[in-house]
C-alpha cells in the first residue's frame, strides 16, 4: 500500500458492501482495531458499534485510557466488563496455545452475544498481516496462534470483516494519520492481554502482581525516556514467571514469585532487539516491584534475548 488517501476510499467502498446492515467491531484500544473501527463507522456511521471487552486481563486504568483514546478518535463505542467469564476459560489452563486459544474462544462467545443483542452476525476485527502470517497462514508454520486468529471455532454464526488483513504495522499508522486519528500515546498490547504475562497458572491474584508489575515498569520507563537517559523502546514490560524463589523480608526467608522485564526496540515487532538499560533504570525497577509487591515476588530478572530467537512476549 502506497496511497493511503486511495486505501481508505477503497476500504469505505468493500466496507459497505460487506456490511449491507449492522455490524459490531472487536475494539481492544490498539491502533489496529480502532482504524478499523474508524474505517466502518466513516463506511456505515451508527450501524456499526465498537465494543471494547474488559476482561479483567488489562492494564491498570486501561479502561479509562482506552475510553478516552475512543473519544479522541470519534469513534461511538461501548464498555463490557467480563472478567468472571475470563478467568473461568483459563480455569487450570499453563500451555500457552491453550490459553490463546481458550482466551479466543471467549471473545468469539461473547462477540456472539454481543452481536445477537445488536441483531447482526458481522464481526469487525483489526487483524493485520503479521497476525495470520505468524498464525499459519501463507503456508508457512504456526509460531504461535494470535487470539484474534486463531480463535474463531468453525461453528461460529459470525462473519468476519477485516478490512486491514494485507497491511503492515507502520502502513496502518500510515492510514491512521489519513484518518486523523492520533496514534496511541501508548506502547502495543498484546489481545490476550496480562494472560500471556502470567507464566503458569492464570489467577486474579496473579494476574494483580502482573498488573502491578508492568505498571512500574512503564512508569520507570517514562521517566527515563521523559529525562532523556534512553531512547522510547517500541515495548516494554514484565512478565510473572512460573516459578518460586527465595528472598529475604527483614529476618525472614520467603518463598515467592518472580517477574522477568522485557524491553524492546523494533520497527514492526517481525523482529526485536533487547535493549541495554542503564543500572539505575534497572535497579528503580527492581527496587520498586519487590516493594510494591513485598513478599509476593521477591526477585527481578532481566531479558536479554532478540527476536529471533525469542518472541517478544513471552507466550
Ligand atoms: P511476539 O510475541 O509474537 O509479538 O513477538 C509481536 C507483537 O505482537 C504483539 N502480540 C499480539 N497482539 N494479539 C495481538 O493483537 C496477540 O495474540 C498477540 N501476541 C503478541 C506483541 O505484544 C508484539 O507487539
Amino acid at each position: 500500500m502506497n496511497d493511503p488517501a486511495a486505501f481508505v476510499r477503497e476500504a469505505v467502498e468493500r466496507l459497505r458492501r460487506e456490511i449491507p446492515e449492522r455490524a459490531i467491531i472487536a475494539a481492544s484500544g490498539g491502533i489496529d482495531s480502532t482504524v478499523a473501527a474508524a474505517l466502518v463507522q466513516r463506511a456505515v456511521g451508527d450501524r456499526a458499534r465498537a465494543v471494547f471487552v474488559d476482561t479483567g486481563l488489562l492494564r491498570a486504568g486501561e479502561v479509562e485510557r482506552v475510553s478516552g483514546y475512543f473519544r479522541e478518535a470519534g469513534l461511538s463505542f461501548e464498555v463490557v466488563a467480563a472478567g468472571p467469564r475470563f478467568f473461568a476459560a483459563l480455569e487450570g489452563i499453563v500451555d500457552p496455545e491453550v490459553k490463546r486459544r481458550q482466551i479466543g474462544t471467549a471473545f468469539v462467545r461473547l462477540f456472539e452475544d454481543e452481536a445477537d443483542r445488536f441483531g447482526t452476525n458481522r464481526l469487525v476485527q483489526g487483524t493485520i498481516a503479521p497476525d495470520w502470517i505468524e498464525s499459519g497462514g501463507a503456508l508457512r508454520d504456526t509460531i504461535k496462534t494470535h487470539h484474534n486468529v486463531g480463535g474463531i471455532p468453525p461453528d461460529s454464526r459470525l462473519t468476519l470483516v477485516e478490512p486491514l488483513r494485507d497491511l503492515y504495522k507502520d502502513e496502518v499508522r500510515a492510514v491512521a494519520r489519513e484518518l486523523g486519528i492520533p496514534a496511541p500515546d501508548r506502547q502495543p498490547f498484546p489481545g490476550p492481554g496480562l494472560a500471556v504475562r502470567v507464566n503458569g497458572p492464570v489467577t486474579p491474584e496473579r494476574v494483580r502482581r502482573a498488573r502491578v508489575a508492568n505498571a512500574i515498569v512503564e512508569e520507570e520507563i517514562e521517566r527515563a525516556v521523559a529525562a532523556g537517559t534512553i531512547r522510547a523502546p517500541w515495548q516494554y514490560f514484565a512478565v510473572l514467571l512460573p516459578v518460586r524463589t527465595v528472598g529475604v523480608l527483614g529476618d525472614n526467608r520467603v518463598h515467592g514469585e518472580a517477574v522477568s522485564v522485557r524491553v524492546v526496540e523494533s520497527i514492526d515487532a517481525m523482529t526485536a532487539t533487547a535493549m541495554e538499560l542503564p543500572r539505575s533504570v534497572t535497579r528503580a525497577i527492581a527496587e520498586r516491584i519487590t516493594r510494591e509487591l513485598t513478599g509476593e515476588v521477591v526477585r527481578v530478572l532481566y531479558d536479554v534475548t532478540d527476536k529471533p530467537p525469542a518472541t517478544i512476549e513471552w507466550e
